[in-house]
């Protein structure tokens, strides 16, 4: 069944959407599955913009032949080659192969390393502002280094305007048929999610991030079309503004980020009279996570939002919290900034997970930690609580 989407008079959506998928990447959980975005245009000579993943092969080849209608397909423009948008190539070259491939030469290489037809005989290789006309439409091509690949491009076509982004711009989240983003309540229900793909899986590379957001700016652009998830018609400037903030590690809030790691709750209760207190100064948006209920890839995202974060953790093997140190680890591997930090630690007989948590940012850039931390013995007690205060005192000024 061909469930190809028409976006303009000659673009067409040929991806699929994945519902069945429990981990993107094998790591991060995405209870309302994937797209998998593939384009194709019509002119005097036919173009398809990336494939899909492996599993949606046949979908994709029902999609692009039912566009086709019977046409030979000219180029297949490779802007990434990760498997989730590379893997059908061979099939596309079995189904059309007179096909050229369009793509880097980095590309090119990794293309020989994830397959075995003789690339050489298909790629016409690009490099930046290399330009290939199909008729009415031609194509300019931007190098992306590093947005998520050191093989990646973006595609600008310059008659429709329309921006082929690679996977800059896309969010976890099937297409529930509203493919375009301003056909659905985004910020409501799709933001936490495009900013959870966004942290997690291109957050690392903030400053390669800024450079391709820099050489947009130079271009008009009417419509931007990711590898996932939502096509971008209207809005585009508030689109760019939260790459511009993410990209630059800037918060989007001043509120409060709590995680805590606890066994018998009372580390937890600690956390529970931090979101309290600070909810009683005024605090909006505070987030509390559990950080061995909730998957780290839900916290880092958040941690992108807020300004302020606090880690709770207890002692344990005579360090931090297993369930802790992996989203410690995780935020040190994206390279967050610029935010203030507040740690609190726990242990009955031996608390040492402030030091450890402290060294895990040690070489983050701008993170400013605060002085007043808390050691709690066991459980808070009720002597604690000016101790409790100065810390939330700490916390709230540092959100002014
Ligand atoms: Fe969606 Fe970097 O691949």
């Amino acid at each position: 069944m061909n469930c190809s989407r028409r976006l303009t008079d000659t673009l067409y959506w040929v991806g699929a959407n994945d519902r069945r998928i429990a981990l993107f990447e094998n790591v991060y959980p995405v209870p309302r599955g994937v797209s998998y975005n593939s384009y194709l245009l019509l002119d005097e000579k036919t173009a398809l913009f990336d494939t899909i993943d492996q599993a949606f092969t046949h979908q994709l080849l029902e999609n692009v032949s039912s566009v086709l209608d019977g046409r030979s397909l000219d180029y297949l423009i490779v802007n990434h080659m990760e498997p989730d948008h590379c893997a059908s190539i061979a099939d596309i070259l079995f189904r059309y192969p007179g096909v050229k491939i369009v793509c880097t030469a980095k590309a090119a290489n990794m293309m020989k390393q994830f397959f075995e037809f003789d690339v050489d005989q298909y790629v016409v290789p690009v490099k930046e502002g290399d330009t290939l006309s199909l008729g009415v439409h031609t194509l300019t091509f931007v190098m992306a280094p590093m947005v998520h690949w050191p093989e990646v491009m973006v595609t600008y076509e310059t008659t429709e305007k329309i921006l082929f982004s690679a996977d800059a711009f896309g969010s976890f989240g099937a297409i529930n048929g509203n493919i375009f983003a301003d056909e659905t309540d985004y910020k409501n229900q799709w933001l936490p999610e495009a900013r959870r793909y966004y942290c997690n899986i291109v957050g690392k590379y903030g400053p390669q991030v800024q450079a391709l957001l820099k050489k947009a700016s130079r271009l008009e652009i009417s419509m931007i079309c990711p590898l996932h998830s939502l096509v971008w018609r209207k809005d585009l400037d508030w689109l760019l503004e939260k790459y511009s903030r993410w990209s630059s590690y800037e918060p989007e809030e001043k509120t409060v980020l709590i995680a805590y790691a606890s066994v018998y709750g009372h580390t937890e209760q600690a956390a529970d009279a931090i979101a309290a207190r600070l909810a009683e100064r005024g605090v909006p948006n505070i987030a509390v996570y559990d950080v061995s209920k909730t998957h780290p890839s839900y916290i880092l995202a958040d941690a992108f939002r807020c300004s302020a974060l606090v880690f709770a953790s207890i002692t344990y093997n005579n360090g931090i919290f297993c369930n802790m140190e992996t989203l410690l680890h995780q935020i040190a591997a994206h390279n967050l900034q610029n935010r203030t930090v507040a740690f609190l630690e726990n242990g009955s007989w031996a608390p040492v997970s402030v030091k450890h948590m402290t060294d895990t940012f040690a070489s983050l850039k701008n993170m400013k930690v605060l002085e007043e931390s808390l050691t709690i013995r066991s459980s808070l007690k009720n002597c604690q609580g000016d101790c409790l205060e100065a810390l939330v005192d700490s916390i709230f000024q540092s959100l002014a």
